[in-house]
């Protein structure tokens, strides 16, 4: 039985997937008291089932968990249809292809500022921090800029989301829940705040937009504006700084796949990028709770029971990848699931790719012969798997 907080796991937990998956369909796991869906084929199908649904269990109704409560039921990712068909209609639309294309410029200067930043570090100190000085303040301004969240309190953005995602963990202790609903509470009343300002001076951007929606009424209630807003600014960063951690070091860790990059960055990005998230998921585990008896695989998951989807289990899933434990950062056929599938399927997948796509080359256009300084820290969280710090040099 896999202990998902043991060290030893949350360090490298792929060789114990690989005996799950083993198991050729489905477990059962007492201590999470949930199926466990490890295999490619099942991982995709319980995201994809209409009735195993993303039904959020309330901490403590009525109690000082209220506000963490409706952060979340309020919000896209918690919620089923109608109400999530209605809340993702109304901000898909600030996500399409083609609006976030048109951000490419804007985020690759954020991307030069970043670099010319890390570059004086790295005359002065002989190093930089890939997570604090690159791949986490990138996709911070970027989402901070598409919802018009001030720059000058960005700094509060990262915290916040932290300690919120943290209770996402198996067995998150009395402190980080306490930080929780601390943080829930602080970040509710500031975009509180920002939507009632934005009502009196409508701005360009996306709080201002859904403001209006809710204004008129009918579509939106304030909870699920508020909910909505932080769910973007949390998944608009979090797992875009861990995938491209994750897949920065294990490409710095390998030789080949670290000449690929340096010596042609532009012509390996599509299937790097790929290929990054394929590797080393920063989101590994998403649960559903079946609304009716439902077959995964070989087992039946009874009405009210959960089952947790396996992302990077499935990204490692032998049956449908050549040589899945290698890096191969020009795989051509990779079906990854790290985006998630089914209706709940990344709403910021195109951003997260562009912001990609725009930052990798661009690192080693800019530092060709970068290499680890130190071992890297990873993050003791397995759910959203990361690193907290990455120093790095050039050789
Ligand atoms: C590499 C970066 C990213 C990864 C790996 C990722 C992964 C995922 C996954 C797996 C889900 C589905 C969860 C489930 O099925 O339960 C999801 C949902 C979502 N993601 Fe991302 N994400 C990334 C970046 C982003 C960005 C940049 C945004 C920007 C706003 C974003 C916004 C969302 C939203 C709003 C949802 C909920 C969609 C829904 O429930 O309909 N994500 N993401």
């Amino acid at each position: 039985m896999i202990d998902f907080s043991a060290p030893s796991f949350v360090k490298d937990p792929y060789p114990e997937l690989a005996l799950l998956r083993k198991e050729g369909k489905p477990v059962w796991h007492d201590g999470l008291g949930m199926w466990l869906a490890a295999k490619h084929q099942d991982a995709n199908a319980v995201l994809r089932t209409k009735t195993l649904g993303r039904i959020f269990t309330p901490r403590d109704p009525e109690t000082q968990w209220n506000e963490f409560n409706w952060l979340h039921s309020d919000s896209i990712l918690d919620s089923e249809p109608p109400k999530h068909t209605r809340l993702r209609s109304l901000v898909g639309k600030a996500f399409s292809r083609s609006r976030i294309d048109s951000l490419k410029p804007e985020i690759e200067r954020l991307a030069g500022i970043l670099l010319d930043k890390a570059d004086l570090k790295l005359r002065t100190t002989g190093t930089f921090d890939l997570i604090a000085d690159y791949a986490e303040p990138l996709p911070v301004k970027v989402i901070a800029a598409l919802l018009g969240f001030p720059d000058e309190d960005e700094h509060l953005l990262r915290p916040w989301s932290q300690a919120i995602v943290k209770m996402y963990e198996v067995n998150p202790s009395e402190q980080a829940q306490a930080e929780a609903r601390l943080a829930a509470h602080e970040f509710a009343e500031y975009v509180r705040g920002l939507m009632v300002e934005r009502k009196a001076r409508r701005g360009e951007d996306l709080i201002s937009e859904l403001a209006s929606v809710e204004e008129a009424g009918e579509k939106l209630n304030t909870q699920e504006l508020i909910a909505t807003c932080v769910l973007l600014l949390n998944a608009g960063h979090e797992a875009s700084v861990n995938g491209f951690g994750n897949g920065i070091v294990a490409a710095l860790q390998r030789e080949d796949q670290l000449a690929l990059l340096r010596t042609n960055p532009r012509g390996v990005t599509d299937t790097a990028i790929e290929e990054f998230l394929r590797f080393d998921a920063p989101l590994q585990l998403f649960e559903r709770t079946a609304t009716q008896d439902t077959k995964v695989g070989e087992v039946t998951v009874l009405e009210g029971q959960k089952i947790a989807s396996l992302l990077g289990s499935a990204n490692r899933d032998e049956e449908v990848f050549d040589k899945p434990e290698e890096m191969d950062l020009t795989r051509a056929n990779n079906p990854q699931i790290g985006f998630g599938a089914g209706i709940h399927f990344c709403l910021g997948a195109p951003l997260a790719r562009l912001e990609l796509s725009a930052s990798l080359p661009m690192l080693f256009e800019r530092f060709p012969n970068i290499e680890l300084a130190e071992e890297p820290v990873r993050r003791d969280t397995f759910v959203l798997r990361g690193y907290e710090t990455i120093k790095v040099k050039t050789a």
